[in-house]
């Protein structure tokens, strides 16, 4: 594997190795080790054209904990903001001897347009980029349901909300399919949800009480109001009571269900401060396993293992 770029296609084996790894580099303590000598030498650079608190921060924690050089470009304080063109920003990068790009943007396909046009010794992550993808939280997200539920073969899956605008989804739902999930559902009004998304292997639900009836798993999203140019935006008073994850809806769900989110979440939107904090939910762990996760996805691109 030379860029991550989407998990559509990529690989059962691939998925489960990346998981395998980020395994080997959890601490008995539940925390990823402190430090390995993998990347030794490496360069990193962090391209944050779209804001971020987790993706971001991880990513360099985990680069840090590789033992790689990282250097997180401030894009708002950057050359960009004269006008240069983004690949002539990668290139002079590249000429500080870059070894992996983490990308960034609100555009679908940009992650892809810098792997087309970087040096082949130069690797891509895609960090996010616009509706599209976001595999390292697919990858993470499914580390976290093997390590709470053991398995995939027998889960029933809600992805709940904004599922069209949603990259985070997207990912979910290759890497949930490939993996063997044998139910995967979506959840949300028409207006949220993608046109055809059944034909991504998923059941649609828009009475959330009958979509979350008998999951093992509850991811919720947030509504991606910075991608709804121009939509109708329901009121967050609205949403909640047809869509927001309660205490009430989730004992719907099976009694030992796990509640995730990727976050940034909105609390009384789509989820409510009690489910957000309650012993079901497991979104500040999915976070922690982040780091796990992003070190093996780095570690396997710049050649230190597998
Ligand atoms: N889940 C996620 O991508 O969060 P950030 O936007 O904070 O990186």
């Amino acid at each position: 594997l030379r860029h991550l770029l989407t998990l559509d296609g990529l690989p059962r084996a691939i998925i489960t190795q990346i998981l395998d790894t980020a395994e080997s580099f959890m601490d008995v303590g539940e925390r990823e080790v402190k430090k390995v000598p993998l990347l030794r030498g490496k360069s990193i650079f962090n391209l944050f054209f779209e804001p971020s608190t987790r993706t971001r921060t991880t990513f360099e924690i985990a680069a840090k904990r590789l033992s790689a050089d990282v250097v997180n470009l401030n894009i708002a304080t950057s050359s960009q903001t004269k006008g240069e063109a983004i690949l002539d920003t990668v290139d002079n990068l590249a000429a500080m001897h870059a070894d992996m790009f983490v990308v960034r943007h609100s555009q679908s396909g940009a992650a892809h347009f810098i792997a087309r046009h970087v040096a082949p010794h130069i690797s891509v992550v895609n960090a996010g980029d616009g509706r599209h993808a976001h595999p390292t939280q697919g990858l993470l997200d499914m580390f976290t349901i093997r390590r709470y539920k053991g398995a995939f073969h027998n889960l029933t899956v809600a992805i709940v909300g904004d599922v069209l605008h949603s990259r985070v989804a997207r990912s979910q739902i290759h890497a949930l399919t490939t993996l063997g999930v044998p139910e995967v559902r979506v959840i949300g009004p028409k207006t949220l949800l993608p046109t055809g998304v059944e034909q991504m292997g998923v059941k649609v639900f828009h009475d959330m009480e009958a979509g979350l009836a008998g999951c093992d798993v509850v991811i919720m999203l947030r509504l991606q109001n910075e991608r709804m140019r121009g939509a109708l935006l329901p009121s967050a008073q609205e949403y909640f009571k047809f869509f927001g994850l309660t205490l009430e809806k989730l004992a719907l769900a099976k009694p030992d269900a796990i509640v995730m989110h990727p976050g940034p979440m909105n609390r009384g939107v789509e989820i409510a401060s009690e489910v957000a904090d309650g012993p079901q939910s497991v979104i500040l762990p999915q976070v922690t396993y982040g780091i796990a996760v992003r070190m093996a996805v780095m570690a396997m691109l710049a050649g230190g293992t597998a």
